[in-house]
């Protein structure tokens, strides 16, 4: 007993401890402490939860703003070509899609480095030759690779929301996380907040009040032929499910796999309690 009233003493004091060091930072909104300022809101996803599947539409036109607006600056190093079979294309329609791109390769035979199209096998070139020059181009910050963006960021989520993330099967928070980080600039910084120069405010960047990437997209910017509204909103959502994509591209298989195994334990299970029912039974208890 003595225990237990011990063990409730210092859970008490533990909780105050927390909600005095949290009531202290309670917060001079112009010198932030912890980051994101905002946290991500939470989007729905066609893949998210046990049977989520991708919406091969909403990829294709995500393929499109990676395309024409974020591979200006992100390389996507780890994704070849074919693996945009995914996304519904055909073999000649990547085909098609790969020879648009020029691929530096070689030696050849005369020892020389050559251009030539791309191929399905290709992967997506980088924009930049390398990592130096891709930094000294954005002001001194590389822009990362986007091959496993979606699934290398993501909001901590903290006591006791991911106890309920186990149940929920919440694992959306790369592509929530890009999504508001795209539609998270045009605000006004808190009066007094210091923005370094050179650097964009944006309250649901992970790691400060701002980043080197400028707002990369507007209105209207990228045309859609399947009549999506042309929006900074929906191009944000489209390249974040492209982007979990090219992170997770066998997502549909592993949650398909994950809950045949499931069936089958359960199949399983109830037999192997039938056996042990049935092996037992002359036994007197
Ligand atoms: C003009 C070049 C440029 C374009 C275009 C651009 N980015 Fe970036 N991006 C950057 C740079 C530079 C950084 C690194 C910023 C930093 O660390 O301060 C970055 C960082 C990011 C990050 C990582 C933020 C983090 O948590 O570290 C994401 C996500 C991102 N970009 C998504 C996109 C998407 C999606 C697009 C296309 C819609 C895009 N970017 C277009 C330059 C660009």
């Amino acid at each position: 007993m003595k225990k237990i009233l011990t063990l409730l003493a210092l859970l008490g004091l533990v909780v105050a401890g927390t909600a005095a060091i949290a009531a202290e930072e309670e917060h001079n909104p112009a010198a932030p402490t912890h980051f994101p300022i905002n946290e991500p809101k939470e989007m729905s996803w066609s893949f998210a939860g046990p049977f989520g599947t991708y919406d091969k539409a909403q990829l294709q036109r995500g393929l499109k703003v990676y395309k024409e607006v974020c591979s200006a600056c992100h390389s996507m190093n780890l994704v070849a070509f074919r693996t945009l079979e995914g996304l519904g294309y055909s073999d000649a329609q990547i085909k098609t899609l790969a020879a648009e791109y020029t691929i530096h390769d070689g030696p050849n035979d005369a020892g020389d480095m050559f251009d030539r199209p791309g191929k399905p096998s290709d992967h997506f070139p980088a924009p930049f030759p390398n990592e130096q020059a891709a930094a000294s181009a954005n002001g001194g910050a590389a822009p990362p690779d986007m091959s496993l963006l979606a699934k290398a960021r993501g909001v901590e989520r903290g006591f006791p929301r991911f106890i309920f993330d186990i149940f929920t099967q919440y694992a959306q928070g790369g592509p929530d996380y890009i999504h508001s980080l795209l539609t998270g600039y045009d605000q006004t910084p808190p009066a007094g907040m210091v923005i370094p120069e050179g650097t964009h405010y944006n309250p649901y960047f992970l790691s400060g009040v701002s980043l080197k990437m400028p707002k990369p997209l507007s209105d209207g910017q990228v045309t859609y032929d399947d009549g999506s509204p042309q929006t900074v909103d929906q191009y944000a959502r489209d390249v974040s499910a492209f982007l979990m994509f090219a992170a997770e591209p066998h997502l549909e298989d592993r949650k398909k796999t994950g809950f045949r195994v499931m069936v089958f334990l359960l199949l399983f299970g109830a037999l192997v309690y039938m056996t042990k029912r049935r092996v037992w039974a002359d036994v007197a208890h």
